[in-house]
């Protein structure tokens, strides 16, 4: 049976999660330069949006660029930097056609300016959509995300009237800079490394993980499908047992 009809449409994650990683393995396999990898998991991002919004997912986020990832090679920085410039004037078009909307998780107003003003014109020309949501996780990192958290409530604590014992687990998620956007039910990383790397530490509290050997350039559609279709498979059960479960 074709993969895409596997899925369960009435159980879709609405919220799904990636790390994609593997773009310098994938070049060095074909002994190109690492940018090289990086161009080509373009491609890949454009199918999994193209693929999720089909479905009916309601938020994709992708980890594009991590606080850590400035200390990779100044060359490397820079043109992935140009990348996103490039991507970014070049696909709000399709995002729109799409009826699709973009906004970013991180510390964005750090990026270069050319990369920041492109994402802001690009969240201000798509923010009227309606169909999916895709988050890029730009200068992001999980702990500079909590920290802003506890930063932002101890600032309220003082000076407005946020009691301390009023903070709670939605209190802080409110604090997050996915406000408002639901926990991932699902997230995936290619490559085959199995570590988080910084990435939304509190919202994958029970969110189900899937690692596959995949490189993001090789990352395709059907591959979305299998994650979704393994996702399907699990038994998500929050702390309870199987019995209790309707
Ligand atoms: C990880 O592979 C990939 C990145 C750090 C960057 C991801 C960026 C893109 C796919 C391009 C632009 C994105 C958008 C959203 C337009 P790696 O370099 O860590 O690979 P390696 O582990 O094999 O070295």
């Amino acid at each position: 049976m074709e993969l895409k009809s596997q899925i369960n449409l009435d159980k879709l994650p609405r919220h799904i999660a990636i790390i994609m990683d593997g773009n310098g393995r994938w070049a060095k396999q074909h002994g190109k330069p690492r940018v090289f990898g990086h161009q080509n998991g373009v491609k890949s991002v454009r199918e999994t949006t193209e693929a999720a919004a089909e479905l009916g997912v309601d938020y994709l986020t992708l980890y594009a660029f991590s606080t850590e990832n400035w200390n990779r090679p100044k060359l490397e920085v820079n043109a992935l930097m140009s990348l996103l410039v490039e991507t970014l004037n070049k696909e709000i078009k399709t995002l729109n056609k799409n009826n699709i909307r973009l906004q970013a998780i991180g510390d964005i107003s750090k990026l270069p300016k050319k990369t920041y003003k492109a994402l802001l014109e690009g969240i201000e020309n798509t923010k009227n959509n309606t169909r999916m949501t895709l988050i890029l996780a730009l200068n992001y990192s999980a702990r500079w995300e909590i920290l802003q958290a506890a930063k932002g409530i101890a600032e309220k604590a003082k000076t407005e009237n946020l009691k301390i014992e009023d903070v709670n687990e939605e209190v802080f998620a409110n604090f997050l800079s996915t406000k408002g956007v639901p926990d991932p039910e699902l997230l995936i990383r290619t490559s085959g490394e199995t570590r988080i790397s910084n990435f939304l530490l509190w919202q994958i509290a029970y969110t189900e993980l899937l690692f596959v050997p995949t490189f993001w350039p090789d990352f395709r559609k059907p591959d979305l499908y299998k994650a979704i279709i393994d996702y399907q498979n699990r038994e998500r059960r929050f702390g309870k047992i199987s019995e209790q479960l309707v």
